[in-house]
């Protein structure tokens, strides 16, 4: 039996019994997990009825992502099959959580990437960690048919369609029921090939059935409008949006997002990219919350919701008085390094000297 040694606090170690890894299995681990609830009062004051905003920060993960949670699960389980490498396709953070992982485990890794539709700083790791970076002529879902296609000799897919990636994602729900005392009234967080939805939901059904939460919230999937295959219910040939994370045409998990928006009485919205890219500078300027696109489209779909041009469907509508909300950003924004780069229009640039310093301090 592997004792989970003390200085390891990642996914596996501390949930190891809701999750398929024996006891006997050594983890690949990077301490991911154990990420901030941090209050957001500007976002409870905005919703008001005394409502309480929480963000699940899953930009402090160590690639800077969620991805890692699943990650630690499916590059420990491709090990201990004995897989010679992984492979997997990607928007960015999968290739960076997935290179980050098989570094740790030895072993290679191959991602396909989008051609021209990668976050630079996600680019960037992938080459870091070591993976062999293939860029593809097409879109996510042309690199994710390829990857499927090439599995098999000792090659493990290492993409949310690999069910170990929902099992240790669903961790992120654990510890939020953990924090709160329960399950929060209503968690938003963005939609794209729909892995996390699923892996969330699991996660809360499976507390709530272990007695660990009394209630289950209702889930509000987040697509971009030019990337909304859910919300419009038919497969988008050409996904567009600046929110390159969530730029999928046909999830994978579709079947995972549909249950449970249907099972937790949710709904899916839309947002467009100026409103992300608005939620994106709201997030980091008002609560000290760097998100990438993706992630801020979170924050964008319950501002949306606020304004009262929401979706007839929208849980919001439904939602108590002194309602927990919990919003995941799903990405650090330095991933982004090209769409943040607009933040910094205004640099001023002075002599070393104080005369200079305070003509600029008033
Ligand atoms: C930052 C970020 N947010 C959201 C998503 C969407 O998650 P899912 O594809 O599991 O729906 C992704 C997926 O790559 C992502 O990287």
């Amino acid at each position: 039996m592997i004792q989970d040694a003390i200085y390891d606090r990642g996914v596996i170690a501390r949930y190891r019994p809701y999750l398929p890894v024996a006891s006997s299995v050594q983890a690949v681990s990077l301490n991911e997990g154990s990420t901030p609830l941090v209050y957001s009062p500007k976002l409870s004051s905005k919703v008001g009825r005394g409502a309480r905003v929480f963000i699940k920060y899953e930009g402090l993960n160590p690639t800077c992502s969620f991805k890692d949670r699943g990650m630690t699960v499916a590059i420990t389980k491709a090990v201990e099959a004995g897989a010679a490498a992984v492979i997997c396709a990607s928007t960015g953070n999968t290739s960076a959580a997935a290179a980050a992982y098989a570094a740790r485990a030895g072993i290679p890794c191959v991602v396909l990437l989008p051609k021209g539709k990668i976050a630079t700083g996600k680019l960037l790791q992938a080459y870091a960690y070591g993976a062999r970076v293939i860029a593809v002529n097409g879109n996510f879902d042309d690199a994710l048919r390829l990857v499927r296609e090439s599995a098999g000799d000792g090659l493990a897919i290492v993409n949310s369609v690999n069910p170990h990636r929902i099992e240790g994602q669903k961790t992120a729900a654990f510890e939020i029921i953990e924090t709160l005392g329960d399950a929060p009234d209503l968690h938003i967080l963005p939609l794209g090939n729909a892995g996390n939805i699923t892996a969330y939901w699991k996660g809360y059904t499976e507390y709530a059935q272990l007695g660990r939460a009394r209630r289950l919230p209702k889930m509000l999937g987040i697509q971009a409008a030019g990337a909304a295959p859910v919300y419009f219910g038919r497969v988008i040939e050409k996904p567009d949006t600046c929110a390159t994370a969530i730029r999928i045409g046909n999830p994978a998990s579709w079947d995972g997002a549909a249950a449970a928006l249907r099972e937790s009485s949710g709904a899916v919205e839309i947002v467009a990219d100026d409103e992300i890219l608005a939620a994106q500078a709201w997030l980091a300027r008002e609560e000290g919350i760097f998100a990438e696109p993706a992630s801020a489209a979170s924050v964008a779909g319950l501002m949306k919701c606020l304004e009262g041009n929401r979706c007839a469907a929208c849980p919001f509508g439904k939602i108590l008085d002194e309602a927990v909300i919990v919003l995941t950003i799903t990405g650090h924004g330095l991933k982004d390094p090209d769409i943040a780069g607009r933040f910094v229009s205004d640099l001023i640039s002075i002599e070393p000297s104080l005369t200079e310093l305070r003509k600029h301090l008033d």
